[in-house]
């Protein structure tokens, strides 16, 4: 629709031409009251002007009619962007219930993104067309910022924090990836590319980058590197809860609060365990910050999450001759 106006990026998303018509009905009232004004001034100062220096006004003592009308009708159109605003922010906001999703870390001065099949890639983010795609992703450094203009969404990443951004790529093609946030000397190389694919191309491109198994496995490993599984027995006995169908419901808290296990809660509960302590268990956890990276974290919070179809208790500590699940189909599970 906009195609042919250079000062706009090519929309490739679902939310793109929500976001630019939105976008546009703000500069069309803004330019609308900017010209009116101006040409009103113009004609009053060109109507009412005067070569006797000492000519004094007309006085002035109010409209009640005239105050009303440019109080209520500002307001009014403020409503109307307030709503619209609000229902294009809730879309860019809540993704869809089935995702693919991709983990990511920003640092000076590269992205690096994960897929869950256990591919790793840097300033590239390889995605199919069609699909609605949800990436997760922290900073190991300073704050930068996630930015896809042909997608029109855009996240802060945050040291300490998850933040996430999610679209769904209408065309095939090549679209830029730029850090959105000046985070030092080197912040405008930071910057990538997103290549949407065909479904099929996308599946080619998956199997051809295998590399040491899926992000889950990779963070199994790391739970029994780490020795995690000593204490996280999945039967519950163990010094620290079972892990096991835990991801997506939620915990009681030893402050009496509940607590829902999602992303942002695991990786806060590895770097600092007595933060949100589970009901019933002793402060023993070792704090894992500076021992394990964010790109690790995720690793262990994936490996959590595919706990949760766990069918039976059996710990994979006790059972490491256990064969590997296979990888389950990367959705949002
Ligand atoms: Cu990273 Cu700017």
């Amino acid at each position: 629709m906009f195609a042919g106006i250079p000062l706009l990026p090519e929309q490739a998303s679902t939310l793109a031409a929500d976001v630019d018509a939105l976008y546009l009905f703000i500069v069309a009232v803004t330019a609308f009251f900017g010209i009116l004004t101006t040409v009103v001034v113009i004609y009053f100062a060109a109507k009412y002007r005067t070569d006797d220096p000492l000519k004094v006004g007309a006085r002035i003592h109010g409209s009640i009619p005239l105050e009303l009308a440019w109080s209520i009708i500002p307001f009014l159109i403020t409503l109307v962007i307030f709503a619209w605003a609000s229902s294009v922010f809730f879309d860019l906001q809540r993704p869809p219930d089935q995702t693919l999703e991709i983990y990511a870390t920003g640092k000076r001065w590269m992205w690096k993104f994960q897929h869950l099949d256990g591919q790793n890639e840097i300033n590239e983010l390889h995605v199919p067309v069609g699909r609605p795609v949800k990436v997760t992703f922290t900073s190991e450094d300073v704050i930068h910022s996630m930015y896809f203009p042909a997608f029109r969404t855009k996240a802060d990443a945050i040291p300490g924090r998850y933040s996430s951004v999610w679209f769904s790529a209408t065309k095939v093609g090549e679209y830029h990836l730029f850090c959105a946030e000046y985070c030092g000397t080197n912040h405008s190389g930071m910057v990538g590319r997103v290549v949407v694919m065909e479904p099929t191309a996308y599946e080619m491109w998956l199997t051809g980058n295998v590399s040491g198994g899926s992000l889950a496995q990779r963070g199994e490993r790391l739970f029994s590197d780490l020795a995690c599984n000593t204490c996280h027995l999945s039967d519950g006995r163990g010094r620290g809860p079972s892990l096991a169908r835990k991801f997506g419901a939620s915990e009681k808290l030893t402050s009496g609060t509940t607590v829902a296990i999602d992303e942002a809660y695991v990786r806060e509960s590895i770097l600092m365990p007595q933060a949100k302590l589970v009901d019933g268990y002793q402060p023993l956890m070792p704090t894992f910050q500076g021992l394990v990276s964010e790109e690790n974290v995720m690793a262990l919070v994936e490996y959590v999450k595919s706990l949760r179809t766990q069918d039976t208790a059996v710990s994979r500590a006790e059972a490491p001759e256990e064969p590997a699940k296979p990888t389950a189909p990367q959705e949002n599970r």
